[in-house]
């Protein structure tokens, strides 16, 4: 069994060795030196080159190493016979999970107000309202969505959620579809987008949906770049629409140094770390999953090329 690592941010002296493990039989090629294409029979991917799986002939398996296949369903020249599987992982999740808590608690807990106190040497308490009075909502329950929502209600935020088809969730209001979404929005004070991107979700954190939110809303967004339109939200700061945002992803990544966002004062930047897949924790779901295609088996975690996610 052969298989292609290619990815410019997973390293491959991590995951190799993790895979190796569970798959003995197989040989590694890390790309781009891919070897004979026609022996590749997986590839384990993130962000791959366009047209580098259309010439890999004879794959069984295209395995994505991040939770959001975006990059790979924007290769117009995807094998469309060959079956994609996403990435799920605990360690992912809980990465996520700590990330959004993070966020979320820094904007309910006033952080940047007693942070720039401090820098004045300034002892000034402000009025502070209890979790349970604070609503929250997360755009996405999948995986991540669903785990971090769970958490924050363990906080006792007063939590809610949006999804395309329905959910129920202990502790968390759930809304769904275009026609869930009014109610969802209404009255949150703290929107936090883990969508993936497709072409129903791309650009839906715009001037329209803010204008949903009450006046000095937050955002958080640890989805995708491409979810947010850039003009909306900075319009919508500057007028006091939203309070602020925090942003982990970006269009183009990195964000070039030049863009607004790096200095502007209601938003705070992270570059996209908010959960990072880790082959201590991943490698094993992986194998898994090569192991039932070679069983000739459905994928635990398939990607739905229709749904695009
Ligand atoms: P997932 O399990 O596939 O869940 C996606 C959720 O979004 C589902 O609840 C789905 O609804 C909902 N959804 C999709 N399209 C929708 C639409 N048009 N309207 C309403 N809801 C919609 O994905 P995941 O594993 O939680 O990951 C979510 C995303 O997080 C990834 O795609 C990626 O973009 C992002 N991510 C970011 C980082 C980072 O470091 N910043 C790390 C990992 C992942 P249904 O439940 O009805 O299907
Ligand atoms: C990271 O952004 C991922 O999709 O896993």
């Amino acid at each position: 069994m052969n298989i292609l690592f290619a990815s410019d941010t997973d390293r491959p002296d991590e995951w190799i060795p993790e895979l190796q493990a569970r798959l003995p039989e197989a040989s590694f090629r890390i790309w781009p030196d891919t070897g004979p294409p026609e022996a590749i029979d997986y590839a384990v991917v993130w962000k791959p080159e366009p047209g580098l799986l259309a010439g890999l002939p004879n794959l069984k398996g295209i395995l994505s190493l991040g939770a959001g296949v975006d990059p790979m369903m924007a290769d117009d020249t995807l094998p469309d016979h060959v079956p994609l599987v996403r990435m799920v992982d605990e360690g992912l999740t809980e990465g996520m999970t700590e990330y959004v808590c993070w966020q979320v608690l820094a904007i309910h807990r006033q952080a940047a107000a007693y942070r720039a106190f401090q820098a004045e040497a300034r002892w000034r308490q402000l009025d502070q309202k209890l979790a349970r009075e604070r609503t929250v909502g997360i755009m996405g329950l999948g995986v991540l969505g669903t785990d971090a929502a769970r958490a924050l209600a363990g906080l006792r935020f007063d939590m809610r959620g949006w999804s395309r088809r329905e959910k129920a969730i202990d502790g968390v209001a759930t809304f769904h579809g275009e026609a869930g979404l009014d109610a969802f929005l209404d009255g949150l004070e703290i929107l936090v987008c883990l969508l993936p991107l497709t072409p129903d979700t791309r650009g839906i954190l715009n001037a329209r949906l803010f204008d949903r939110l009450p006046r000095g809303a937050w955002l958080i967004n640890a989805g995708r770049g491409g979810h947010l339109v850039e003009a909306d939200l900075l319009a919508a700061l500057d007028d006091g629409r939203l309070a602020g945002a925090t942003l982990d992803v970006f269009q183009p990544e990195p964000l070039p140094r030049d863009h607004a966002f790096w200095r502007h004062p209601a938003i705070t930047v992270t570059p996209h770390v908010a959960s990072i897949t880790h082959a201590r924790t991943a490698a094993a779901g992986l194998a898994e999953e090569i192991r039932r295609l070679e069983r000739g088996e459905p994928p635990i975690h398939p990607v739905d090329r229709a749904r695009g996610y």
